[in-house]
């Protein structure tokens, strides 16, 4: 039960999460943390899809990151970055970003990761890749969808979104698989794109909205 019992995980600062209303507008002086439901923003335990488990990543995972990496098919979808152990540490530190590793049959198969900026509260982003024998065999939806669904429910977010190349036709798929719908037009580079981009976003049911707008009003 990652609410109540998850020692590592780590409660959002109360600012973090403004409480919103079914349409999305923030309650006045509200904030999900009066309300009952206490959130986390990392899960206590791995999250289990239909074909895949993601869990959290920690720095057991660096040497097969820094290898993954490595391979200029991984590469390429990640700005062409690769990575020293004593870089991947430090990312896997990172006080922003939740890294997260996707498996399938308890074999690792991916990487999936949740940001965050101060800016956008409520508001994850997040970014993935699989290992390009693992590609095109559905894990990356379930995967993408199982950690979606985790941060709009108990991991307190109201949206979650990911900035995708609009050229790279299996992402954009992958992501309307997920549930990931694209909002608005194509986007030029920019500093955190090399690429034209287009938004596509997940937002938390209505209908959760409104029960966390009940709870919060009865405090
Ligand atoms: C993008 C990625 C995460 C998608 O995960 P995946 O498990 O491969 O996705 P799927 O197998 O479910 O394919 C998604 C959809 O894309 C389409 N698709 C599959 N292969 C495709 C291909 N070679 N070209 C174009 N579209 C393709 C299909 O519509 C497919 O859905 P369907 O099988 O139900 O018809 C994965 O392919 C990947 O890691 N790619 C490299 C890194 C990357 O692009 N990351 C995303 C950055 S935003």
């Amino acid at each position: 039960m990652d609410l109540l019992t998850a020692v590592d995980a780590e409660p959002l600062a109360a600012t973090d999460v403004p409480a919103v209303r079914g349409d999305g507008t923030a309650l006045p002086g509200g904030s999900l943390m009066r309300g009952r439901v206490l959130r986390m923003r990392v899960p206590g335990q791995p999250l289990v899809g239909k074909a895949t488990a993601v869990r959290q990543a920690g720095i057991e995972d660096a040497d097969l990151l820094v290898s993954w990496h490595a391979d200029p098919e991984v590469a390429a979808f990640w700005d062409g970055e690769t990575y020293t152990e004593e870089q991947m540490l430090e990312r896997l530190a990172r006080s922003d970003v939740d890294p997260y590793i996707i498996e399938h049959d308890d074999q690792p198969i991916g990487y999936l990761q949740a940001w965050f900026v101060p800016r956008e509260p409520g508001v994850a982003g997040l970014d993935m890749f699989l290992t390009p024998s693992a590609r095109g065999q559905g894990f990356g939806p379930d995967a993408a969808r199982t950690l979606a669904t985790w941060l709009l429910g108990s991991g307190g977010m109201r949206r979650v979104t990911v900035d995708v190349d609009p050229a790279n036709e299996r992402a954009v798929q992958g992501w309307a698989k997920a549930g990931f719908r694209v909002e608005g037009g194509v986007r030029a580079a920019d500093e955190h794109n090399t690429h034209p981009w287009v938004l596509m976003v997940l937002e938390q049911p209505r209908v959760m909205s409104e029960r966390h707008l009940m709870e919060a009003d009865r405090e």
